[in-house]
């Protein structure tokens, strides 16, 4: 509890750009709140987090943190990702989603060394980053309380907000603002807003920043091979690495292929449908390898059961329920089928495609014998007989009773 005549504080999650420079200095006029900033690195494209970090504290923030919080997101966020092959709606690799529950348990931890009564965001009230803050916020300490300084202020655009800051003195940017909204970090970027509002619009060139136009990519191949340990990357080449650097190592290879775009209209949890383009190099290319060596070591029921396990997690994650009783049994579910998930698996990029081209591992439940049609067949042909006699009889007594449904069927 504040004293007397001391302010009540808010922890901000800052990024250093315009929205979040405004809400600083509004919670500070506006609330009268003492600000503590807390700006991450989760290896977004953003060199000078000290200036950034710096910023806040010449805007009057009590204290100011720029935390590289890569290592942790690579360790404790990215290999769940991993072992989930999360994509959502099949396809987008939750970049953003990952990173709001990592933020929002570096916002609590802040607010409870502060004895800061709120945490605060820069969130519009129209995306799915606003309810991933705010459920992991609640989920870490329902005690809190949380600020929303865009949702409450009553600017409604960019020139509204350049007056506000210059008549109280936050630092605007010179540079032209991109049209685009992004986000990025080590899982790659998301682009939205601008042209690519209409659907029907190509994306254009310049949104892409992480991968080249496939049209350019080298007219030669390049493979790589992906080391894994109990489902976790942990090789590239042969060169054993942290997961950290074969995501960073990975996006660059990936990306002078041409490999890792996507351009997809996806449902967002507060109702509406957007158009969202992806640069996910690294994201796309590791999902790819894992399923291959899944693929491998996964015995038949485990793997059909994880898809739907894996859908299931994709949307608790896309929906900001990452500290959940559901996604963490999941995450359990995924952990437990990890275990055999060890060797590697080998690509080959070429002008914007990233291919499987062999996969191996010690723990391979390819039985040779079983599966070659060559001199070497163990397999019990014999045995087939009697295994399709009981496998099919169910529907054998079915055609036998009600069969004029089948009759219907093939007569269509
Ligand atoms: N549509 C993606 C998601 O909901 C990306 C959001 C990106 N956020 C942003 N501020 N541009 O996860």
């Amino acid at each position: 509890m504040a004293q007397e005549n001391e302010k009540e504080k808010v922890v901000l999650a800052y990024s250093g750009g315009l929205d979040t420079s405004v809400c600083l200095k509004w919670l500070q006029v506006e609330k009268g709140l003492d600000v503590i900033a807390l700006c991450g690195n989760v290896g977004q494209d953003e060199e000078d987090l000290e200036y950034i970090k710096q910023k806040a504290l010449d805007m009057g923030a009590i204290a100011s943190y720029a935390l590289d919080m890569r290592e942790e997101y690579a360790e404790g966020y990215l290999t769940r990702a991993i072992a989930a092959n999360g994509l959502y709606e099949n396809e987008y690799p939750l970049l953003s989603a990952l990173s709001r529950p990592l933020l929002s348990k570096h916002l609590v931890d802040l607010a409870h060394e502060y004895g800061a009564k709120y945490v605060a965001h820069g969130c519009t009230g129209k995306g799915n980053d606003q309810v991933r803050f705010e459920t992991s916020i609640k989920a870490l300490d329902p005690t809190l309380e949380i600020l929303a300084p865009v949702r409450e202020w009553d600017m409604h655009d960019r020139d509204q907000e350049m007056d506000w800051a210059k008549t109280h003195g936050v630092p605007v940017p010179t540079t032209k603002s991109s049209p685009y909204s992004i986000d990025d970090n080590l899982w790659g970027r998301a682009i939205e807003c601008g042209v690519l509002e209409n659907p029907w619009n190509e994306p254009p060139a310049d949104i892409w920043t992480l991968t080249v136009d496939p049209e350019e990519a080298p007219d030669k191949p390049e493979y790589v091979e992906i080391g894994f340990e109990a489902g976790v990357p942990c090789s590239l080449n042969g060169k054993e690495m942290p997961l950290l650097d074969i995501v960073k190592e990975l996006n660059i290879i990936a990306g002078a292929n041409g490999f890792g775009r996507l351009d997809m209209v996806e449902n967002r949890l507060v109702g509406v449908k957007s158009r969202e383009c992806y640069e996910v190099p690294a994201a796309q290319t590791l999902i790819m390898a894992h399923k291959a060596l899944e693929a491998l070591t996964l015995d038949r029921e485990t793997q059909h059961y994880k898809l739907g396990v894996e859908q299931q997690w994709a949307t608790c994650v896309y929906y900001g329920q990452w500290f959940s009783p559901l996604k963490m049994a999941l995450d359990a579910f995924c952990a437990q089928t990890q275990q055999f998930v060890t060797g590697e698996v080998k690509v080959k990029f070429y002008k914007g495609n990233c291919t499987v081209m062999g996969r191996k591992s010690p723990y391979s439940l390819y039985d040779f014998g079983l599966a070659s049609y060559g001199a070497d067949d163990t397999f019990n042909h014999q045995a087939a007989k009697g295994f399709i006699d009981l496998f099919s009889l169910p529907i054998v007594v079915w055609s036998a009773k009600q069969g004029a449904g089948a009759k219907e069927a093939s007569a269509e």
